[in-house]
């Protein structure tokens, strides 16, 4: 069962009767908008990252107690633990876990190393398997609950400089493809978020061109209106989403073709 499943409009006040959510990544960006948006549906929100003022300023945006600050870096498997008990303990059960903590960083075949590796695989891959971790049991045992993985379009098939970004999203694609039949069996909604390109703190640091860039505000309510969904992947713009489908089906030789072209001399 999904959190919207018994609440039929955005207005619902008395706290006794909100749901639980816990956005990661939650200080800027997809995961602040989507907080904020999903106090509006009537959600109490507990906001995960590294950057306490960054939770601080958005707790005191939002309504009254509809926004609680639980300071996490996601690649501490402990802290991870001890902050899902705390919220648990101060707000109730989680219903809704959207595990969008994430970064970026470039990798070239000419400035290859370990380390955009390690970092992106510790934050966007390992960072949700470790909220993962503890969310799973809880929800199972409960039969009840509804989590989003935050992935990327970047994941369907290698992209010029994405060598580190796209691995560690294409493994959250496939390890949530990979769950979802035993979720889905135990109660538990799993659903898969794929943004192409959004305006947000990350994307403003890039120099490349982002084709189909969406606003803040547009990318959340798609997301918003695919949570409320029954489909298992929620994915935009829908044309950037469907050209890298398309790549997954052309031949190679046809692809490297094409992205030859976007590699920078
Ligand atoms: N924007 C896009 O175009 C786009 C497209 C596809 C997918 N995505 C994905 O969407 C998610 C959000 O992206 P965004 O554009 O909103 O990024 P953003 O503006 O950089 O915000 C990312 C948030 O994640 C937090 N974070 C980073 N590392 C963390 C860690 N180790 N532990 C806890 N929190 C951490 C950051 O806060 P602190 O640094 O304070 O921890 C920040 O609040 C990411 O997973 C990203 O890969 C974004």
């Amino acid at each position: 069962m999904s959190g919207w499943d018994d609440l039929t409009d955005g207005s619902m006040t008395n706290l006794t009767e909100r749901r639980v959510a816990w956005i990661t990544g939650a200080g800027k960006g997809i995961g602040r908008a989507l907080a904020k948006r999903l106090t509006l549906d009537g959600w109490t929100v507990a906001v995960s990252a590294r950057t306490e003022n960054d939770l601080a300023s958005l707790e005191a945006e939002c309504a009254n107690g509809t926004v609680h600050k639980f300071p996490l870096d996601v690649t501490d498997v402990d802290a991870t633990t001890k902050v899902i008990k705390d919220i648990e303990a101060k707000l109730g059960n989680i219903n809704l876990a959207i595990l969008n903590a994430g970064t970026h960083q470039e990798v070239t075949a000419s400035h290859f190393s370990r380390e955009p590796f390690q970092k992106l695989i510790d934050i966007n891959l390992m960072g949700t398997v470790n909220g993962l971790s503890e969310i799973i049991p809880r929800f199972m045992e409960r039969r009840a609950g509804h989590i989003a993985v935050v992935a990327s379009v970047a994941g369907y098939r290698g992209l010029p400089t994405s060598a580190a970004y796209g691995a560690s999203k294409a493994a959250l694609i496939n390890m949530c493809e990979s769950l979802k039949p035993e979720l889905d069996a135990n109660d538990v909604k799993l659903q898969l978020i794929n943004p192409g390109f959004v305006k947000t703190p990350l994307t403003d640091k890039n120099e490349f061109s982002m084709p189909f860039l969406m606003s803040l505000d547009d990318a959340v309510e798609r997301i918003v209106a695919g949570l409320k969904s029954n489909t298992f992947e929620i994915r935009f713009p829908r044309r950037l989403a469907w050209i890298l489908t398309a790549f997954k089906l052309i031949p190679d030789a046809l692809y490297f073709a094409i992205t030859r072209r976007m590699t920078r001399p």
